[in-house]
Formats: C-alpha cells, sequence, structure tokens
C-alpha cells in the first residue's frame, strides 16, 4: 500500500486554531470488530475508524466467514455466528501490528489452521512476543526467524497460563485474553507497567467476567460473549498531533471534541502540561457510560512557552504512539529533553527513534540517538528541509506539525500511510491553519 511518491509540502509558520474532532480510536475500533467476531449476536459500531489498518482487520474476518456491514464509513455491523470458518488464504493484515498479533490470540484455539502476511514494514515486525506465551498455552504457531509470516496450526484445546509480560504491550495482553476466552482454566497475565486496557473494558461490554489488580488481570476460560453497541471515542492519538500544534502555534484556542481520554492512553497530556503547555480537559458528562466505560472529553489548548524536561518513566508506556510528536514539541521547547525506557518506538512501523532522529538532523536540531531513547536541545525555530517518513504515519504526520515552527518549508516524503490511522489528515490540518499541500 506504500506509495513513496505520495508527498507533503508544509508550508513554514503560522498558527492554529478552530473546534474540530477526529476520527475515530483505531485501537478500540480493531477490538470491536475482533470482539463482534466471536460474539453471539449483532454487534453495532458507531465512530469505527475508516481507516486502512481497520479496514484490513475487516477484510480478513470476512475472509474468516463473518458477515460485516457499513452502512456508512464510520457505521459498522458485525454479525457474530460465535464461530470462524478456515479461509481460503493467508490473510494480509497490510501495515496493521494491532490486527496481527490479536489475530494470533483469536485464531490459535480455531479448529483451522490460518496464516498472517502484511505488507513490507509488518513483514519486518517482531511476533515471537505474543507466539511464545501462545505456545506455551499449548498453540502451535510458526513464525520466520521471529517475523511474519505466522502459520497458526489450530489447537482447540488450549490450557490457561499465569505469563508476565517481559514489556508493557496492550497486544501482546490483548491476543493472549483472546485466546484464554477459550482455553481452559483461568489466565493471569501480568504486565511490568500499565499498557492500554481497551480490551478488559470491552471484553466486560460484552458480558466476559475479569478480575483486575494492579499490573495483572485474570479470564476464566470457556464463558461466551454477547453481542453488544460500541460507541468509538475519537482517538487520542490522532489529537496528539493537534495537541502539539496547539501547544506551539495557538494563539486564539483550539478545542478537539469527543477524544477518548482513557488514562492508559494519555500520558502526553501530563508530559506536555509538565513542559508548561496550557491544556484544558473538559469531560463530557455521560461519555464513559455512552462509550462503553471509555471516558471521553473535549480538550482544549493554547499556544505557550515550552521548556525541555526529563520524562518520567511511568508515562512513556502511556504515551508510546505520541512520543514522535512529542519530540517535534521538545525539539520547540527551550532547554533539554530526555526520553529514556522507550526502546519499543524501534519495533514500530518504522524504528521511530532513528526516523525521528534522522528529521531532527535536517531540521537542525541538537539530539542524541540512545538506544532506549532521545535527548534533544530545543530550540526556537528549525530549518526546513526534506524528511523521509520511512513510510510511517505518525512520523510523517509529526514532521507536518513541525513546520509550525520551521523558517523554511518542510517536505515530508512517503505520507500515503497515514491513511492507516488518520484519513483526513490533511484536511483536518489545513481546517486548524497548517500550510499543508499534497505534491
Ligand atoms: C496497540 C498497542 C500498542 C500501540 C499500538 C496499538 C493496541 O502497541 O503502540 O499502536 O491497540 O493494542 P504495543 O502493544 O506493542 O505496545
Amino acid at each position: 500500500m506504500s506509495t513513496p511518491a505520495a508527498r507533503w509540502r508544509a508550508a513554514p509558520g503560522g498558527t492554529v486554531t478552530g473546534t474540530f474532532t477526529v476520527p475515530g480510536d483505531k485501537s478500540i475500533s480493531h477490538r470491536a470488530l475482533l470482539l463482534g467476531a466471536i460474539a453471539q449476536g449483532d454487534t453495532h459500531i458507531r465512530g469505527f475508524l475508516d481507516g486502512e489498518d481497520c479496514l484490513a482487520t475487516a477484510r480478513a474476518l470476512g475472509a474468516l466467514g463473518v458477515r460485516i456491514e457499513r452502512p456508512s464509513p464510520t457505521v459498522v455491523h458485525v454479525h457474530g455466528a460465535g464461530a470462524l470458518r478456515a479461509a481460503s488464504a493467508a490473510l494480509d493484515l497490510g501495515n496493521a501490528g494491532t490486527a496481527m498479533r490479536l489475530m494470533m490470540g483469536l485464531l490459535a484455539p480455531q479448529p483451522f489452521d490460518a496464516t498472517l502476511i502484511g505488507d513490507e514494514s509488518l513483514m519486518r515486525r517482531p511476533m515471537e512476543r505474543v507466539a511464545q506465551p501462545l505456545r506455551a498455552m499449548g498453540a502451535r504457531v510458526d513464525t520466520h526467524d521471529g517475523r511474519p509470516p505466522v502459520l497458526i496450526h489450530g489447537t482447540p484445546q488450549l490450557r490457561a497460563i499465569e505469563y508476565s509480560l517481559p514489556v508493557a504491550s496492550a497486544q501482546v495482553k490483548s491476543a493472549l485474553l483472546l485466546a484464554a476466552l477459550a482455553a481452559s482454566g483461568r489466565t493471569v497475565v501480568r504486565e511490568p507497567a500499565p499498557s492500554r486496557d481497551h480490551t478488559e473494558r470491552m471484553l466486560r461490554a460484552f458480558g466476559v467476567e475479569l478480575e483486575e489488580h494492579p499490573g495483572a488481570v485474570a479470564l476464566d476460560g470457556g464463558q461466551a460473549l454477547r453481542a453488544t453497541a460500541i460507541e468509538v471515542p475519537a482517538d487520542f492519538s490522532s489529537a496528539a498531533f493537534f495537541l502539539v500544534a496547539g501547544a506551539l502555534a495557538a494563539e486564539r484556542p483550539l478545542r478537539l471534541t469527543n477524544i477518548g481520554v482513557n488514562p492508559t492512553r494519555t500520558g502526553l497530556l501530563e508530559m506536555l502540561q509538565l513542559m508548561g503547555a496550557d491544556i484544558r480537559v473538559l469531560p463530557r458528562s455521560g461519555g464513559a457510560t455512552r462509550h462503553n466505560a471509555e471516558p471521553v472529553a473535549d480538550i482544549e489548548v493554547r499556544a505557550s512557552p515550552l521548556s525541555g524536561i526529563t520524562v518520567p518513566g511511568h508515562l512513556v508506556p502511556l504515551a508510546i504512539d505520541e512520543l514522535p510528536v512529542f519530540f517535534i514539541a521538545a525539539a520547540c521547547a527551550r532547554g533539554e529533553t530526555l526520553v529514556r525506557g522507550a526502546a519499543e518506538l524501534r519495533v514500530k512501523e518504522s524504528d521511530r527513534l532513528a526516523a525521528m532522529a534522522a528529521g531532527l538532523a535536517v531540521l537542525g536540531v541538537e539530539h542524541r540517538l540512545l538506544p532506549d531513547g532521545l535527548w534533544i536541545r530545543g530550540t526556537g525555530s528549525l530549518a526546513g528541509g526534506t524528511i523521509d517518513s520511512r513510510g510511517d504515519h505518525r512520523i510523517a504526520m509529526s514532521f507536518a506539525v513541525a513546520a509550525l515552527r520551521a523558517r523554511a518549508p518542510i517536505e515530508i516524503v512517503d505520507v500515503a500511510n497515514v491513511a492507516t490511522s488518520f484519513p483526513g489528515f490533511e484536511d483536518c490540518a489545513r481546517q486548524a491553519g497548517l500550510g499543508l499541500t499534497r505534491l
């Protein structure tokens, strides 16, 4: 799906303002499809993310015999039959790591075999982190040197395990919880730090009982899922680009509405506030009830002087997808910023530490690339230049925001994958005031 020719030119400087929202949450949209597929009855999803990643999940479920209707781009009906059937070909999950890892958990206990593949980026990403604990449950899963293609030899008789994740990962935790639904006994998953808990919240909405303690979640196998209605809040990770844009250049307030503010996702808010950002979170009453236990808020931001910080380690997993755009805030802040404990960024859609470091070098920002983070010395204004997004949606959007503080245009190469998570980013960006043109 990557079209290297697709590129943007972001005009230097300018301000941002306005009131708008962003598309539906990617993590929640994937989960609504997957849980709907194995539930009994019809699950109705509103606010679904009409992005390439979630569409890849929908196509894969279609190939597994699940009937899915989309009366409009953001409304989806999943007709759950409680069972899946073998697909006739490999399931291509495109750029979507979440889809592949969660599917591994979903497919391991099925009575048939399946093969999972993806695009060039996904075929390079580590899958043993899911395959290993699944094998401990009795699953038969093969990877190719730890990467896709992933071959799953369906094993209906899985057994529960107690497993401690070596790194905080919602994808691994979620895959194990999905497999645990079909395993005999009680599965316990422990994590070294909290990761996003959308699967736990949504399983409850589907009638599954779980026990949660700080750092651990337990689930008894053999529970059936009951279809439900899911309302997906706007994606905090997409809002993040505008939060940073606003912190840098909203001379008048910029307000983002209906944003999911699950505390396992909002580390960026705290990080920006520590830097001195002027951000107000206005909770929407009834948001959590309407959105299946996912809290929702409007967020307002205005420009203010930012100062560099040492990011507290516990915030890193709570801002894992927002770190690229946070590095842009750091590049524009006064003083030094240090992020450590973020080695996971090296195995995302690209090596995000290396991609950001290379881009910051082009923009003349003094920085040091560390094995697990970045040190950045902020500067009042950035140079222009050409940035290689490495086909990574979040790198592309981060450097579009950087242009607000640049002295010359920034060209961003290989931006087609922005459609995986944020269809309509260009329009939203222009609506906010960014001078973005597709070349
Ligand atoms: C996700 C979990 C995170 C995140 C990814 C989406 C999810 O990955 O980076 O974009 O939906 O579960 P890890 O579980 O690898 O940290």
